[in-house]
């Protein structure tokens, strides 16, 4: 019996039946980190599985290139894609074909594209990375912490954002900079209009400049969940900020009033927003499944019910496997598109032995048989104390309640067994 299985599958996708059926894209088997649209309707996904999808008609073609999760994708003037993500890497797509341009020496979360086809990539090492096809990529550093977000004004004027709190105007010709404006929280996204740039904050701020002379038009937003994603309408009448906790707020541009507001993917974070040109904003997080929210349909609340949380009673073990395991690890035991080996047979199982898995070395040779003892001393340690070098990653649970519930839920829950 596949209990667990079977309560996963109502936390993390509940039915959009239960209200009114809702346009998704399906098929990643990880979060849907960054989203992007095409001017001719194709849409490009990032996901912590790894792969980019590109959807043609709600169908997808896998892009499999990247060893960590894709948290940037960007459509290039030219017809290619350019992606980039946790394995610090910078992909060029050309008909399903890879060109890696290079590295950072960290995650990148952004990239953007100048007119004259340059591309920049915003990195967690602290940089920005230019790159063009004839020359070595340029790196501007300047940023006191990890870069968030980079857009361009024109082929000289790069914007960037970062965990410093800084929005930043640089200089590309000498990667000169100066600081615009500084917010005491760092700044996770950043997106521009033709007079406006938008950010969106640790602190749940998201706010507007006019960028002649960096005045503040609005500021708004609560100081509880961070926005962790933005998107500008492709004819820039709307704008829709996504957070922490799982609210979508759409707002008209000129006006900067609330057009709408949705809450999705069962409370978890919205990671990724775009506009498709066509009425609908497309929405990715935790839920492995990009959602079409009509922005021009009435009356749009009946909608939220169809992504609305369900009310099972949760256990503590559940609830820790969900908040904190599930994006990574299914409880069944096939190859699944996500980031970390599936966990079906767990208990008693050999560290490392799920065929077709890739393993780090350090796991894939470790002697550890995974049991109550072992798993909790993986959660209680940290797995980079536990077993360093694997590539699980940094995580403590140090209530030893919350690991026993786990422990004991996912014994259930990993249990092959049919009967
Ligand atoms: C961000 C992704 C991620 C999260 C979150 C995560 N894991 Fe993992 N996990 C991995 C990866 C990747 C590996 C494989 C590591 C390697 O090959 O070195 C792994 C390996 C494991 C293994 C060893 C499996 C085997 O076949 O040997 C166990 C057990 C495990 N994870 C349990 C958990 C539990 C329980 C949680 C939640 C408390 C969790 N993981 C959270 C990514 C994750």
């Amino acid at each position: 019996m596949l209990r667990g299985a079977g309560l996963l599958v109502l936390l993390f996708l509940p039915d959009p039946t239960i209200g009114q059926e809702m346009d998704t894209l399906t098929g990643h088997g990880g979060a849907v980190l960054e989203i992007a649209v095409a001017d001719d309707g194709t849409i490009a996904t990032g996901s912590f599985d790894n792969s980019v999808g590109i959807w043609n008609e709600r169908s997808p073609t896998w892009l499999e290139g990247h060893d960590a999760a894709v948290t940037a994708v960007e459509f290039m003037d030219d017809g290619t894609l350019a992606s980039a993500g946790d394995d610090f890497a910078l992909i060029r797509w050309q008909e399903g074909e890879a060109s890696v341009l290079g590295h950072h020496r960290g995650k990148v979360s952004d990239i953007a594209q100048a007119p004259d086809g340059t591309l920049a990539t915003a990195s967690w090492d602290g940089t920005i990375g230019l790159w063009t096809t004839d020359n070595p990529p340029v790196w501007l550093t300047g940023h006191a912490s990890g870069v968030n977000a980079v857009s361009y004004m024109d082929n000289a004027t790069l914007l960037s954002a970062g965990a410093d709190g800084t929005l930043r105007v640089w200089d590309v010709s000498d990667g000169s900079n100066r600081i615009v404006y500084s917010h005491g929280f760092g700044i996770n996204v950043m997106e521009t209009a033709s007079n406006r740039v938008l950010i969106g904050t640790v602190d749940g701020r998201t706010i507007v400049f006019e960028p002649q002379d960096w005045t503040t038009v609005a500021e708004f937003g609560t100081d509880r969940d961070p926005v962790l994603s933005l998107a500008v309408s492709p004819d820039q009448s709307r704008f829709a900020v996504g957070d922490g906790a799982g609210h979508i707020t759409v707002m008209s541009m000129p006006d900067l009033t609330v057009e709408r507001e949705f809450t999705a993917t069962a409370n978890g974070p919205v990671w990724a927003l775009a506009f498709d040109g066509e009425g609908h904003l497309l929405a990715g997080g935790l839920d492995h499944r990009v959602f079409f929210w009509p922005l021009d349909s009435d009356p749009p609340l009946q909608l939220m019910a169809a992504n609305a949380q369900s009310n099972v009673p949760v256990s503590n073990g559940a609830r820790q496997f969900q908040r904190k395991c599930a994006v990574c690890h299914t409880l069944t035991n096939d190859r699944s598109r996500r980031a970390g080996p599936a966990l079906g047979g767990l208990f008693g199982r050999r560290a490392g032995s799920m065929p077709n898995y890739p393993y780090s070395e350090i796991l894939a040779n470790s002697d550890i048989i995974w049991d109550a003892e072992t798993i909790d001393a993986l959660f209680d340690e940290g797995p980079d104390h536990y077993i360093p070098g694997s590539r699980m990653p940094m995580q403590r649970i140090t209530g030893p309640e919350d690991r026993e519930d786990l422990i004991a839920w996912l014994r259930d829950a990993t249990a092959l067994t049919e009967e």
